[in-house]
């Protein structure tokens, strides 16, 4: 028995022993996502973490969807394997306080119009523009989700504001997402200037090269990617509506624009098809973070916990729930 699989064997008696569900995100590592016992995109993992019957809730993914877990379920025990896999895009947006990681992109800069710099805050931009509300995407931390109207995600965001009954919107904190949703609903954005530095990397330039590369794949796309990526993709949807998508279509190869670790999944449910990375460098560090043996010691020690105060969970929970309902 190879040392991998009795980690996973420790890890399943455990699991048992605990009465322990494991949720994996699709771009979590190939051996962490064959442990899971459910993985999907932030929507899907957030409705089971939701329903959920098990006692302890392992999240194998970043620290705002172990948050998330704990918000809908606290009388669960929320589990982080590793406490540093982070967002950077959810540390884009601050309640109150300055941006935390200013300098980790220093391409990052002012732009006219209505997009807000990172320096200004979700009470600023609030004062600003009373009484619009605050649609907040679920890859935030759980104190920008409780000063929030409502929650998205990549599978329902044009749904969410189309459920709300004025004409602008404020959206929080994707910028290549809102743009996505104004061309596609009804509303008029008023964005934040954040953006997830795996997806904004990618250019028209490298559709361009990846249609000559594979003449006939699809290129599907992820709509954290910039207005001149989506523009030249075949389709647009979540991490989950591209397993979707892959699946019921009668075309044989893609070209796949998110983070490579969702092609494992892709290449498992798909095995006649052919999948291909938009960019071989879409990968997210924080994603990959987890472990089997950081799984394993999450369970071994119960760490480590995550909790969100009762002053903040609840109104994020109503932020979340009225997200639940629409869709
Ligand atoms: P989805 O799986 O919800 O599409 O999210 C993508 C993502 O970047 C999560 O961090
Ligand atoms: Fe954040 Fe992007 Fe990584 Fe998702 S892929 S966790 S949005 S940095």
């Amino acid at each position: 028995m190879s040392n991998e699989d009795s980690i996973s064997d420790n890890i399943l008696s455990l699991k048992e022993k605990k009465n322990a569900v494991i949720l994996a995100h699709n771009y979590q590592r190939e051996e962490v996502q064959d442990i899971a016992d459910y993985t999907g995109d932030s929507l899907e993992l957030s409705r089971t973490a939701a329903t959920t019957d098990a006692d302890v809730i392992v999240f194998c993914g970043v620290n705002f969807m172990a948050e998330s877990a704990s918000i809908l379920s606290p009388d669960k025990i929320v589990l982080l394997p590793v406490m540093e896999a982070c967002c950077p895009m959810a540390d884009m947006v601050t309640v109150s306080g300055k941006r935390k990681i200013r300098n980790q992109f220093p391409g990052f800069k002012y732009e006219d119009g209505y997009t807000y710099p990172a320096d200004f805050t979700l009470r600023d931009i609030r004062k600003r523009h009373p009484g619009i509300p605050v649609v907040t995407y679920v890859n935030t931390t759980a104190d920008v989700k409780a000063e929030s109207d409502i929650c998205c995600t990549s599978a329902n965001s044009i749904k969410i504001v189309e459920s709300l009954d004025t004409d602008t919107v404020i959206c929080i904190p994707d910028r290549n997402l809102s743009a996505w949703i104004e061309k596609n609903s009804t509303k008029k954005v008023i964005a934040w200037d954040g953006f997830c530095h795996v997806h904004d990397r990618v250019t028209a330039d490298d559709v361009i090269k990846a249609r000559e590369a594979h003449p006939d794949a699809m290129v599907l796309a992820h709509p954290e990617c910039r207005m001149e990526v989506l523009e030249q993709a075949d389709h647009i949807t979540s991490t989950s509506g591209m397993i979707r998508y892959a699946k019921s279509s009668d075309a044989k190869e893609f070209v796949i624009g998110t983070e490579t670790g969702l092609l494992y999944n892709l290449r498992k449910e798909n095995p006649g098809k052919i999948f291909y990375p938009l960019r071989q460098d879409m990968v997210c560090p924080n994603m990959k973070k987890t472990s089997l043996r950081s799984v394993l010691h999450a369970l071994e020690t119960m760490t480590h916990q995550i909790k969100v105060p009762e002053e903040i969970r609840v109104p994020a929970k109503r932020a979340l729930d009225r997200m639940l309902a629409v869709i």
